[in-house]
């Protein structure tokens, strides 16, 4: 069988060897897929020996996907968009192709598994840091009217905005600032981790808006559940857009569809 890891610090409550199990099933495909644990100032060579044995991918997580990039020969756009990758794959000419998936991940989630179409949408992206740069150009490429970043830190929203200003209508705005309709808000900060909402004023958030935490847990997220309590019409966790994620790199990996992720994400959210 095929080796894979997940690489990362800390990677032991990762949930990727259960989904790539659960897909490797379905599609009838012959893989081992881990965890390995890495030091900070070991990734590179580390990476390198497992590739130069019988390592055939690797899905990368923090804090390490920007290394990932570094290292490769070759990279997708969204990878080389996303200055990050979360998924490596050893290539027949023995070359270390860079891809990231989690912006399609997130796509798919929305689009496929909650009927949510991006094109023609306000979105209004919360945070500036990896969590966001990752997943900007294949929202972008979903043709949305326009996308506002804001965060606590605007010189980050702003430069963001700027480096992505090529793909699409895209701006950055601090907090206070926001206003006017959104159809969609994602959350791509970490404030769930420090049990915090970002300040978003109250105002924008309206009977039809859809919430998107890209963040998840056994409950609402802290996000989610503020903004249904002041009338959001849909919260969306990450749970999702994990699976789809891993659905994008298996295939990247082994060029074959996962159909049914719906059944991952049921028995996950079950474990929750
Ligand atoms: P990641 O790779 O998960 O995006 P990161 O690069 O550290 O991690 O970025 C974290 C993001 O969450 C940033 O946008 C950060 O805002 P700043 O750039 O201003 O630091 C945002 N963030 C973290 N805690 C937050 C909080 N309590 N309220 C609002 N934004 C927060």
């Amino acid at each position: 069988s095929d080796r894979y890891l997940v690489i990362g610090n800390p990677v032991h409550q990762s949930k990727s060897p259960f989904i790539h199990a659960e897909f490797a099933q379905m599609c009838g495909q012959d893989i081992v897929y881990d965890r390995y644990l890495v030091e900070a100032d070991q990734f590179d060579h580390t990476v390198i020996e497992l590739f130069s044995q019988d390592l055939k991918g690797a899905n990368i997580t923090v804090p390490f996907k920007e290394n990932a990039y570094r290292l490769a020969d070759e990279h997708s756009v969204r990878a080389a968009t996303a200055g990050a990758a979360n998924t490596l794959k050893k290539l027949s000419n023995g070359k270390l192709y860079a891809d990231n998936t989690d912006g399609a991940g997130l796509v798919r989630d929305l689009t496929a598994n909650h009927q949510i179409s991006l094109t023609g949408k306000r979105i209004l992206m919360l945070g500036a840091g990896g969590a966001v740069r990752g997943v900007l150009h294949p929202v972008l490429q979903q043709n949305p009217e326009q996308i506002v970043i804001s965060n606590r830190t605007v010189e980050k929203a702003t430069l963001l905005a700027k480096l992505f200003s090529e793909y699409g209508s895209i701006e950055g705005s601090p907090y206070e600032a926001l206003s006017g309709h959104f159809d969609l808000i994602i959350n791509g900060t970490s404030a769930s981790l420090h049990d915090q909402v970002p300040p978003v004023p109250e105002s924008l958030i309206h009977g039809d808006i859809v919430c998107y935490d890209m963040m998840y847990g056994s409950g609402d997220t802290r996000f989610n559940a503020w903004a249904k309590s002041l009338g959001a019409a849909k919260c969306i966790d990450g749970l999702g857009m994990l699976v789809e994620q891993a659905a994008e790199s298996f295939q990247v990996w082994r060029e074959v569809t996962v159909t049914d992720t719906s059944s991952v994400i049921d028995k996950l959210r079950a474990s929750l």
